[in-house]
């Protein structure tokens, strides 16, 4: 099964089996062959077979033998590999991945054989499946971030599960991931068929016990909805408040993404803003229908930090964010309806001053999401007995996944520093950029609520910190309410903690005192 240096072991044997040739699984499989495995494909659709083995064909070297190996059953598929067997599934989540490993059950699949499932599983799913598949196979998971270009040139790889299972698959993963400098934490790049890059740190590490690395996949996704949102809300103040054209803000965009905002999103922000429409050379962005959609990792997320307790609402408010776009033709009613401030028109260096403060403030409020997720796993990790190491998940997300952003070199050098870090915005670097920043931020905020444009993920960022940083919040006053109403109790501030307290509301005779000034 290891690669060695690109000689094929056999001709007559694969390395790996692979199910499920979407665009996914396709470039999977190119990105496998790429660096030496040989790779027996299977389908349900035989014309996706039928495609990459003309892809194979178009992109090995002419007269050399076929690196992939077609297949017509999930029977032939496991005749084709070597054993023990390891088969890479790149199937929908949810019910598809099931019928799969009934069909390899069906088709003599052995205990010691290994299904690495790639989807994006809810990680409950994958747990539930380790143990459903003891004694037929070894079920695995990796979840891959990176769409379909990370697909094929190196993803970021979250694989969990069986530790043996992780030491036989350990070199497939590695070499296909994304790969690092690590001098500088930068991407090493490469989109070139059959020259994969070899050299840096590989974007793939072992995260904990099955389910763990669909969960940390899962938060990355939360995480990326609200990185994409905090961009959607600075690009919605610069269109709606400031007039500024879609290339404007393209400009705008490829400059903060040469700073501390360097990341793929930012990057391909300011690609989708430049594009013009073939149809009507419009903008494109301006015909495209702004009603988002979700396949559900970021509700998971969500779900998770509300069932958790962990705070999340700049995650939580990006998800939501997408909820309300989706009442297009409400929203369209209500503007009709509901009044909010007049336009304003700024001047040239009042816009400039917006623009600046508006980047501190996607920034510091990235940082707050950011801080989210991690406390999110932090919270899920103690609860469900994972030994997460943060430092190395941020490594894993410097290249290859959808979040990739120069910051998350300095998020893996706080988790490094220091390894119980409670909080990202309590690590000195992150709090004194906050401290820094935060002026610009607030006023940013201040300006888009004055001219009426929401900003729903910025504002809860701020929020999330103000409540963060305040040793004495409302929830004193909360706890009052509740044990008036119920009888909830509450714990005194002046006496051992977990002692419970009730005040008799209803007794008319309940002491009155007279509160002190
Ligand atoms: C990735 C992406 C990928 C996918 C998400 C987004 O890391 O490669 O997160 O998993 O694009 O499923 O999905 P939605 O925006 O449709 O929820």
């Amino acid at each position: 099964m290891q690669n060695d240096g690109g000689k094929l072991n056999s001709e007559a044997e694969c390395d790996i089996g692979f199910i499920g040739l979407g665009v996914m699984g396709n470039n999977l499989t190119m990105n496998l062959v790429d660096h030496g495995y040989r790779v027996a494909c299977f389908d349900l659709d035989q014309q996706k077979v039928e495609s990459i083995l003309a892809k194979d064909a178009s992109e090995r070297e002419e007269g050399s033998a076929p690196r992939v190996e077609g297949c017509s059953s999930y029977t032939e598929l496991l005749s084709k590999l070597k054993t023990p067997h390891c088969i890479i599934l790149s199937v929908p989540a949810g019910d598809p991945v099931d019928h799969v490993c009934h069909h390899l059950i069906d088709a003599g699949i052995q205990a010691d054989d290994i299904v690495v499932d790639t989807g994006n599983s809810l990680w409950t799913d994958s747990v539930a499946r380790e143990e459903k598949y003891k004694g037929k196979f070894i079920f695995f998971s990796t979840a891959v971030s990176g769409g379909e270009v990370g697909a094929r040139f190196g993803p970021s790889l979250m694989p969990s599960g069986n530790p043996y299972a992780w030491t036989r698959i350990e070199p497939i993963l590695k070499s296909i991931s994304a790969k690092v400098d690590p001098q500088t934490g930068k991407p090493i790049e490469s989109n070139t068929p059959g020259k994969p890059v070899k050299d840096g740190e590989p974007c793939a590490t072992y995260i904990g016990p099955v389910g763990a690395g669909h969960y940390v996949k899962m938060v990355h996704n939360g995480i990326e909805y609200a990185d994409m949102q905090l961009i959607c809300e600075a690009y919605h103040v610069m269109r709606q408040a400031l007039n500024m054209t879609p290339s404007d803000i393209a400009a705008v965009f490829r400059r903060w993404n040469e700073g501390k905002l360097n990341s793929y999103l930012m990057e391909i922000s300011a690609e989708v803003l430049d594009q013009a429409d073939p149809e009507t050379d419009a903008p494109l962005v301006d015909v495209i229908l702004d009603r988002a959609g979700q396949k559900g990792t970021g509700l998971w997320t969500a779900v998770s930090a509300l069932e958790v307790g962990s705070p999340a609402q700049t995650i939580t408010s990006a998800v939501f964010a997408r909820s309300i776009s989706s009442l297009k033709s409400e929203r369209v009613a209500a503007s009709e309806v509901l009044t909010g401030p007049s336009a304003t028109t700024y001047t040239a260096e009042e816009t400039t001053v917006i623009v600046n403060q508006l980047e501190q403030a996607l920034y510091c409020s990235k940082i707050c999401a950011y801080a989210q997720g991690f406390q999110l796993m932090a919270m899920a990790a103690k609860e469900h007995g994972w030994e997460l190491e943060f430092g190395e998940i941020a490594k894993i997300w410097r290249a290859g996944c959808i979040i990739r952003a120069v910051f998350l070199q300095s998020i893996s050098q706080a988790y490094e520093n220091n390894e119980e870090l409670p909080n990202l915005l309590l690590d000195p670097y992150f709090a004194e950029q906050i401290t820094q920043y935060q002026a610009d931020w607030r006023q940013s905020i201040a300006q888009a609520t004055i001219a009426g444009v929401p900003c729903p993920a910025m504002m809860s960022a701020l929020s999330y910190y103000d409540s963060y940083r305040t040793a004495v919040l409302p929830a004193n006053l909360l706890q009052g309410q509740r044990d008036y109403f119920g009888a909830h109790t509450y714990q005194r501030v002046d006496k051992p903690a977990g002692k419970k307290y009730h005040m008799e509301w209803s007794d008319p005779a309940r002491p009155q005192t007279t509160i002190k000034k």
